[in-house]
């Protein structure tokens, strides 16, 4: 049966092909998607090609690309390879488009997920000429049933001079009634306070609105979400989530949480999924989660009848989870909730909460300086995604690592973090496999020791400390964050000059 039963727009089918005519060289572009869900199946690959036509032609076709998050290969990817994306923004990860990035074919600005739809709202961007959306089904009045991501979908929709809207049959009709669309967020000074109290609390519709007239074409797609698998859990990443899980048994004996814990937030990756996996394993329950993105182990939780609820704006499952979700999504309504994502990552709410946010890392310096997104200071990998949103706000976070990467070659807790996302002001607690740092309430000098003993690799411990000790001591007076300047970065030129730090 067909999915698009406004009257209106179902005279507004076209092919993806004749939808790429409508966006043109130079424009703004918001597209859907988060980390892999609910992105345009149709539209990229057509723009890719108008790309390629326009290069054989000598002629230019460039656009600049605001989406809620990640992509596909399918999307980003494609697009990527034929070179039309002038700007990206925020969070990616698919490998062409990350190398378009470090080439500086690509402009990327990485902006917090909660921030860009204001940021788009107030004109940061400039005007957004284009919405590309996609959805589970158009009602007869009109009202857009969302499909596995909400992300800035609504404030896309309201922003763009144009709009087309795919309706992809991949997609579970029964998405209807999954999700919380709320507008009330207003802009300052009239602001009101987000009404959410509770993490699964619903405060807007489960519709996306859309004006009829905007709409300048409706694509009918079939294909599925970007569904990558996660790596199982490893020695190393059970050691992590079994820190974890240990660190949260101590907090519950010291009276500081609940049975049930805080509402969990738990970043994208391998590790984070691996500690959830862990949870599912653990004599929690009655747990609830207020995060942005469900992955596999979310799932597991639900299953195994330790999670109540998930709140989040967007799906992050492998195939084989997403085609059982899909076949039974009916049984996790009522437990499971998509948000946009200035709700599912406001500040606000994650204060009020008291999240507890669990986000990987790929180093973090003796004092607690973490870096989240660049590898050897200068190589972006992903982006900051919603680590920030939840991390500072949180009530309780860990950043979580192996203690080393590429075989060995590298520590990632190193003398003085190459690029930092979060400062030691908001770095809580960090883990590696060989232990769980708890920095809350120490002083620099105190961190410092605690990371080494708690989470350095023995191949690196006694170099960290040696750097530590001779930088304590080259003061007489201390200092209070003493670092040794010419030596702070000589781990990675190492690395670079001879393949190991
Ligand atoms: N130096 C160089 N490379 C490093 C590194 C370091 N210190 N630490 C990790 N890496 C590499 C790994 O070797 C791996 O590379 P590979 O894909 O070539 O094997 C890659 O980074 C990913 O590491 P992995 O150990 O598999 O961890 P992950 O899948 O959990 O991802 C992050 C870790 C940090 C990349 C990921 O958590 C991320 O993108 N975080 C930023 C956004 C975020 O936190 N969002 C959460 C809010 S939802």
């Amino acid at each position: 049966m067909t999915r698009i039963t406004c009257p209106v727009l179902s005279e507004k089918i076209i092919s993806a092909e004749e939808a790429a005519n409508f966006i043109h060289d130079g424009d703004v572009v918001g597209m859907s998607g988060f980390t892999g869900s609910g992105y345009p199946k149709g539209l990229p690959a057509a723009l890719a090609e108008k790309g390629k036509d326009a290069r054989e032609k000598g002629e230019e076709f460039g656009i600049e690309i605001y989406t809620g998050a990640s992509t596909a290969t399918d999307a980003d990817g494609v697009m990527a390879d034929a070179g039309v994306i002038r700007k990206r923004s925020p969070f990616q990860s698919d490998p062409s488009l990350r190398k378009a990035i470090n080439t500086g074919e690509t402009e990327y600005v990485d902006t917090h997920l909660s921030h860009l739809a204001q940021q788009l709202q107030f004109g940061w961007f400039g005007n957004l000429d284009v919405a590309v959306i996609e959805v589970a089904a158009i009602l007869p009045n009109g009202q857009l049933v969302p499909s596995s991501a909400v992300g800035n979908n609504q404030m896309w929709l309201d922003l763009a001079d144009r709009i087309i809207i795919e309706v992809n049959d991949w997609q579970p009709r029964a998405y209807e009634g999954l999700h919380d669309v709320y507008t009330g967020i207003g802009v300052p000074p009239e602001r009101k306070p987000i009404n959410v109290t509770e993490p699964f609390q619903q405060i807007g519709s489960p519709y996306l609105q859309v004006d009829a007239e905007k709409v300048v074409g409706v694509v009918h797609t079939d294909a599925p979400d970007r569904n990558a698998p996660f790596k199982p859990a490893d020695e190393v990443s059970k050691a992590q989530a079994d820190h974890i899980v240990d660190f949260l048994r101590y907090e519950i004996n010291q009276g500081r949480l609940p049975d049930s814990l805080f509402p969990i937030q738990s970043g994208v990756g391998n590790i984070a999924n691996a500690v959830l996996v862990n949870l599912a394993n653990s004599e929690f329950e009655d747990l609830t989660s207020y995060t942005e993105v469900i992955q596999d182990g979310m799932l597991d939780l639900i299953d195994a009848g330790k999670l109540k609820s998930a709140s989040a704006t967007s799906f992050a499952l492998s195939a084989e989870r997403a085609a059982d979700f899909n076949a039974n999504i009916e049984n996790y309504k009522g437990r499971i909730l998509l948000r946009n994502q200035d709700v599912s990552n406001h500040p606000e709410i994650i204060r009020r909460l008291g999240i507890i946010a669990i986000n990987g890392m790929v180093e973090a310096d003796i004092y607690g300086n973490v870096n989240s997104t660049h590898v050897m200071g200068s190589s972006v990998i992903n982006g900051i995604g919603g680590s920030g949103d939840f991390t500072r706000n949180a009530y309780l976070n860990f950043f979580v690592s192996p203690s080393v990467a590429k075989d060995g070659a590298i520590s990632t807790i190193v003398p003085f973090a190459s690029h930092i996302d979060h400062t030691e002001h908001d770095t809580q607690v960090i883990v590696t496999e060989q232990g769980i740092a708890d920095l809350r309430g120490l002083a620099p000098k105190k961190r410092a020791q605690t990371i080494i003993d708690k989470c350095a690799h023995p191949d690196y411990k006694d170099r960290l400390q040696d750097y530590f000790d001779r930088a304590v001591a080259s003061n007489p007076k201390g200092l209070h964050t003493p670092h040794l300047l010419g030596e702070a970065l000589s781990w990675h030129k190492s690395f670079q000059d001879s393949g190991s730090m």
